[in-house]
């Protein structure tokens, strides 16, 4: 059996740790491993392919990153032509990559990636390829899975953040907004805002009313509370408004979202008077060393999706749906968000301590 790798999208702590459980649970079975090089760029006559080997994968289940590189330029499907005259073409290439595939001898492909990366490794199934998808993703809104490895991490750098940012936003009697990454799901804002004990977590599950923020603020003043932090993810939007944008992208990618932070904290300095600075945690939340909860969920993955690949189960993704892993068929996931649920008892647990969801 030779396995090919694919890691795409934005980079998550842990993908190194699924990289070797693939590796070294392949290897045991004495079956080959071959890593593509930036998503799928290295079937498609950029970059290229490396063998691995149990050597090629020691001492890396504590690094971040990938080794294989990523990209979230490079779907297939929608592939990305730079022209002369410095206009783009969008052309369909999974065929090249369906060739590539086969002329390189694989029996199987597991891709490791979020919703983009998944629907590229179901489209690829339903022309023929056997696919293995693994959920990643700091974000965790992939549905079919209670959490993508990566998510714990990035909480616990955010949670950090906080923390540190709580004793500089109390000793200057400021308000500081903290906007994390998550794009239209709120679960990295909610878990690291509440662990955190933030005063205010906006997450784009619910629109916030920037009134609702300040009377927060105005209410811990008059309680001798002479700071406030608030927590803001990056695809939150007020009532009636729109989510703040960096970067409209080209189609087939995403677009960056950010800027929401400043909004807010704008706004507050103007209804509130208060000093208000505002940052933004950025890349910091995908970097780094996983947890120990990542690098076990990662390991822990590999070594299933090379189970599902030995019992011939494709176009499955793994999930870590306590206390199983269990196979998901890829098409009951791609094309869909999993979103915060309101009624979930860590949005009441919030409510109850007295955080205000901008609601
Ligand atoms: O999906 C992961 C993620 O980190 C999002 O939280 C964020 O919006 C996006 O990727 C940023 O992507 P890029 O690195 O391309 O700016």
């Amino acid at each position: 059996m030779r396995i090919a790798i694919s890691t795409g999208g934005g980079d998550a702590p842990g993908l190194n740790a699924v990289i070797r459980a693939i590796v070294l649970s392949a290897h045991t079975r004495g079956w080959q491993t071959y890593g593509i090089r930036r998503g799928f760029h290295g079937l498609l006559g950029e970059d290229g392919v490396m063998t691995l080997t149990p050597e090629k994968v020691r001492g890396i289940t504590h690094l971040g990153g990938t080794i294989l590189g990523t990209t979230n330029k490079g779907n297939p499907f929608r592939w990305i032509v730079n022209n002369p005259d410095g206009t783009q073409t969008e052309i369909d290439r999974s065929d090249d990559l369906v060739a590539a595939f086969h002329a390189s001898g694989f029996d199987a492909l597991i891709t490791i990636g979020g919703d983009g990366s998944l629907k590229i490794g179901y489209d690829l199934y339903t022309k023929g390829i056997p696919v293995v998808g693994v959920p990643k993703t700091i974000d965790n809104d992939v549905v079919g899975t209670l959490s993508t490895f990566g998510f714990d991490t990035a909480v616990s750098t955010a949670t950090e953040a906080i923390d540190k940012l709580h004793s500089t936003t109390e000793s200057h009697e400021r308000v500081m907004v903290v906007e994390l990454m998550g794009r239209d799901a709120g679960w990295i804002a909610l878990h690291s805002g509440i662990a955190a004990s933030a005063d205010v977590i906006l997450i784009p599950e619910i629109a916030f009313d920037i009134e609702k923020v300040c009377e927060k603020v105005r209410q811990r003043e008059r309680l001798g509370r002479h700071f406030t932090m608030v927590v803001v993810g990056e695809g939150a939007k007020p009532i009636g408004g729109e989510v703040q944008l960096i970067e409209r992208r080209a189609a087939g990618t995403v677009d960056r979202l950010g800027g929401v932070g400043s909004l807010v904290a704008k706004a507050i300095t103007e209804r509130t008077g208060k000093e208000t600075r505002s940052l933004v945690l950025g890349h910091l939340q995908r970097g780094g060393s996983p947890t120990t909860f990542d690098r076990l969920l990662g390991l822990r993955f590999g070594a299933a999706a090379v189970r599902a690949v030995a019992d011939r189960d494709f176009g499955m993704m793994i999930g870590f749906n306590p206390p199983h892993l269990t196979r998901v068929p890829l098409n009951e996931v791609t094309g869909k968000s999993k979103h915060v649920p309101l009624d979930s008892d860590t949005v009441k647990t919030a409510r109850e301590l007295g955080i205000v969801l901008g609601d």
